[in-house]
């Protein structure tokens, strides 16, 4: 597997598998499968209430721990220094594991710098690998690149082929954060699959559109996690390493960046409401 080096030295495997909308009865089978079809990074979170199922998967692989990148997020309502500190111990004891590759703030509310500073500190106490966050949009991701000792190794953010986060990048270049990406298919909205661009394009490769779509950030040295409840999926999403998008097809898929979210405005007083609420 393909993988990026971090800030910090640590290398992340390019492609990895999302549990979000995993049902937590459903997570261990899922993982297990997506484990046996070869992903080895696994992307949970406090608040997907699955944490658990992607531990008994990864324990009963008989895979050793260390093949393994296991990424979860401390949600809001454990922000601030002391309950972040503890709900790192518990996703910990839920992942069944003694570290976790990867530990991001989830969404930029509540006392992120709180949560941030025993992130710093799990990090230094060996308890986590590589820190960062998720949904910081370019003025959060700036403010705290400039107020934290330990720079953010990655910001998780929606990126897909309407959303390329073209002005996000160019201060993470700066700042020296990778960019990984959710919902790397836009989970299916704005009729993604059968996208005409994507589909001719795939056409030429003899792949589907996910493959081309998920391919094409790859292309742009982005850290993508597919996720599918369905095994045929996860192979499909699997297979991008044995063909390569010309500079003219990733031209063309370059021009469908619309620079919006196609599911939230993270600006607005109403999302800030129901994310604090979620
Ligand atoms: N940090 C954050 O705030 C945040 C937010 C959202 C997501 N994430 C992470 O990013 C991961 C991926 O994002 P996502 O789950 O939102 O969206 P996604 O991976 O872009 O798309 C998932 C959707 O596409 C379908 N699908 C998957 N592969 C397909 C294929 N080859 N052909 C046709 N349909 C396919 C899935 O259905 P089936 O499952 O039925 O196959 C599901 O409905 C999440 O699981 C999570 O780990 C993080």
């Amino acid at each position: 597997m393909r993988t990026v080096k971090l800030n910090n030295g640590v290398e992340i495997p390019i492609l990895g598998y999302g549990v979000f909308l995993v049902d937590p009865k459903e997570c261990e089978r899922c993982v297990t499968d997506a484990i046996d079809t070869g992903y080895r990074l696994i992307d949970t979170a406090q608040a997907y209430y699955n944490e658990e199922g992607v531990g008994a998967a990864v324990k009963k692989s008989g895979i050793k721990r260390e093949e393994f990148f296991l990424v979860t997020k401390v949600w809001i309502t454990n922000s601030g220094e002391e309950k972040a500190a503890k709900s790192i111990d518990e996703s910990l004891k839920k992942l069944q594991t003694d570290y976790i590759d990867l530990l991001l703030i989830h969404q930029p509310f509540g006392d992120y710098y709180g949560t941030y500073r025993a992130m710093e500190k799990a990090y230094k106490d060996g308890k986590v690998r590589a820190i960062g966050v998720s949904n910081f949009f370019p003025d959060r991701y700036v403010d705290l690149c400039n107020f934290v000792e330990i720079k953010p190794m990655i910001n998780q953010m929606e990126t897909h082929i309407f959303q390329q986060q073209k002005t996000l990048r160019k201060y993470m270049d700066k700042y020296n954060t990778q960019l990984m990406s959710w919902s790397p298919m836009a989970r299916g909205e704005n009729n993604f699959f059968k996208n005409e661009i994507l589909k001719s394009i795939g056409e030429k490769y003899n792949k589907t559109v996910a493959q081309v779509a998920l391919r094409f950030l790859i292309q742009e040295d982005v850290v993508v996690i597919p996720k599918s409840v369905h095994k045929e999926r996860m192979k499909e999403n699997f297979m991008l390493f044995d063909f390569e998008l010309s500079l003219e097809d990733m031209d063309e898929l370059r021009k469908q960046d619309k620079g919006e979210s196609l599911f939230v405005n993270h600006y607005s007083p109403e999302f800030a409401e129901y994310i604090i609420n979620y």
